[in-house]
């Protein structure tokens, strides 16, 4: 069986290929890249994969049996005009199986939902495509917050809107694992599963960062008005009310999710004190 994976310069695309290169060897994995001189390092064949060019991505899909279509970064709309190019080209191709890399997240009422909408959308696409498929929604990457420290440490804490909402956090090593599952197991095809570890409060999380890094954090509730201030001082006028969103999502409980790791994989996701002991000092 042939496997490909798209978007396999980034962070999720290459530890779903890395996963996949362990459990069924180097031969039967394929890496789609935008920039495939990116790609080199993963030492298995790599093809044009630009989710603007659906041509380019149907040869580049001949001979694949079964898909990984990681989601891509641009604005919503143009998101999910991209994620059609490559669902036809599948079809066209003659993939018989596409795994989508989806979100969880708040679907309607903060500015974040429009980007959680196009991933439903693309979801319905892919359900709707006549291939047999699987979706994962992502839970938050806990990454960017381990590797903020030096900020939060400046700033003595964590601020945000999130107040005692509960986050259930994952990592790409664990949404690696995940998706090598649904793409693999055939008892997978159809099913839509959120891929989260346990989920815990900001409180929580800053003193997991304090054992790890040494640091004595505190967590410190906001407005979501004050934090969509906060966030577009530092990041401007799109990217802050979409981080601000995403933490009013945790605020409002839409990553508050018992998940459907152990499930999709035959194992717990990692528990949030063995990954936090693997950091810092
Ligand atoms: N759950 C979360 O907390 C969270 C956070 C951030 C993002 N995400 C989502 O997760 C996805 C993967 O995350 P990541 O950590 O792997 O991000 P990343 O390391 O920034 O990688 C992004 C990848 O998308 C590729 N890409 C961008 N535009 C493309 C296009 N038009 N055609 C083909 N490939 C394109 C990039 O290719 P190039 O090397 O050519 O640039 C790169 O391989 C993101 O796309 C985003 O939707 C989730």
């Amino acid at each position: 069986m042939t496997f490909a994976i798209t978007a396999v310069t980034g962070q999720l695309g290459s530890a779903i290929a890395q996963t996949l290169i362990d459990r069924v060897g180097p031969e039967q994995v394929i890496g789609l890249a935008r920039t495939p001189a990116k790609a080199q390092r993963l030492n298995i064949e790599i093809r044009p994969g630009d989710y603007d060019r659906r041509d380019q991505l149907e040869a580049s899909l001949n001979g694949v049996e079964a898909l990984v279509l990681v989601s891509g970064m641009a604005p919503p709309d143009e998101r999910i005009g991209q994620h059609r190019n490559v669902i036809a080209a599948a079809k066209a191709a003659g993939v018989k199986k596409i795994v989508y890399t989806s979100i969880q997240g708040p679907e309607k009422g903060t500015p974040f939902s429009p980007i959680v909408q196009s991933n439903r959308q693309t979801e319905a696409d892919i359900r709707a495509s006549g291939l047999d498929w699987a979706i994962g929604r992502n839970g938050i990457y806990i990454e960017p917050d381990v590797e903020y420290i030096d900020s939060y440490r400046a700033k003595g804490e964590v601020a945000n809107s999130a107040g005692d909402g509960k986050c259930g956090y994952t990592t790409r090593a664990e949404l690696a694992h995940a998706y090598a599952a649904l793409l693999t197991r055939p008892e997978m095809t159809g099913s839509t599963a959120d891929l989260n570890g346990t989920p815990i409060t900001q409180a929580r999380l800053t003193q997991y960062l304090n054992a790890a890094f040494g640091t004595q954090l505190t967590y410190r509730a906001m407005s979501p008005e004050a934090y969509v201030a906060d966030r577009t001082a530092e990041l401007g006028a799109f990217f802050g009310p979409v981080i601000g969103g995403i933490y009013d999502g945790i605020r409002l409980g839409a990553y508050d999710r018992p998940g459907d790791f152990e499930a999709v994989t035959g194992r717990p996701h990692q528990s949030w004190d063995d990954y936090f002991a693997t950091l810092g000092n």
